[in-house]
């Protein structure tokens, strides 16, 4: 499982597609703040950290975050949200992890990044990668959303409202229109537009579907491969779905 090439976005105008699509769920951040509480001032490694939804508030809270992510747009502009809050960002893949620092107490990976991340294998990568860094006793935390339905607005299934962000006089509009769950991945279409000022559709490329796909996943089957690398199943958390969001459990496994 592999995610489709970008497409040819600006630096500036990924930055504003994570934050549409990604930045102002919030009903999740209660559990982390709780999770890193639990170590006061002990080091947390934010996984697939994007533009800091949850680094941010994190170490507004007194956590030393380590933020890690493949995009360098979304870093750069976490990197000037933080000012001279406590994140050090980190350019690199998840599954490839190899940082000096190997203490973390809580390693979270929010927001589905996990099922992001393709099928078991490389996935297996990147547990034995966060139990590496994590310090004995250390947590793992990921995010994962398994109870999904297909649905197509194209054949006349309800989809979710679409979203919409301005930014410098542009209105950038992401609508889901479709979920294909498959055997073993959760495809996602979504039609992303920009419309100019004044209403006018005055960019070369105006609309394009970006195709997300993630990996189907269960907390029993994600359970199971974190028993193979060592690492200690905790009792589940859930998040419940709330305001249109969906809900999803997180799965905590202890170094
Ligand atoms: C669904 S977003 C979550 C962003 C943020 N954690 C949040 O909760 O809002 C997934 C993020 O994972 C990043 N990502 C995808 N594959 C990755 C990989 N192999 N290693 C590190 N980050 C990855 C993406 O660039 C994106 O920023």
């Amino acid at each position: 499982v592999t995610n489709a090439a970008p497409l040819a976005w600006s630096s500036d105008e990924r930055v504003i597609w994570h934050d549409l699509e990604c930045g102002n769920y919030r009903f999740d951040l209660p559990l982390w703040l709780e999770l890193a509480a639990a170590t006061p001032g002990a080091r947390v490694l934010d996984v697939g950290c994007g533009t800091g939804r949850v680094a941010l508030p994190l170490a507004r809270a007194g956590t030393p975050v380590t933020a890690v992510d493949t995009d360098p747009a979304l870093l750069a502009e976490l990197a000037r949200r933080a000012g001279t809050l406590p994140v050090e960002v980190v350019c690199a893949d998840a599954r490839k992890l190899d940082l000096a620092f190997r203490g973390f107490a809580l390693c979270v990976a929010a927001l589905q990044t996990i099922q992001l991340l393709g099928g078991s294998r490389p996935r297996a990568c990147f547990l034995e990668a966060a139990r590496r860094h994590l310090r004995p006793g250390g947590i793992l935390a990921c995010a994962i959303v398994s109870e999904l339905e297909s649905y197509s607005l194209a054949d006349g299934d309800e989809a979710p409202p679409a979203d919409h962000l301005r930014r410098s006089g542009r209105v950038y509009v992401s609508h889901a229109t479709a979920m294909r769950v498959e055997a073993h991945t959760i495809e996602v279409r979504r039609w992303r537009l920009v419309i100019g000022e004044g209403g006018r559709r005055d960019l070369p490329e105006p609309e394009a579907v970006e195709v997300l796909r993630l990996a189907r996943l269960t907390a029993t089957q994600l359970e199971r491969e974190g028993r193979a690398v060592g690492l200690r199943p905790l009792p589940r958390r859930t998040i419940p779905e709330r305001d249109g969001y969906l809900g999803s459990e997180v799965v905590l496994l202890r170094a």
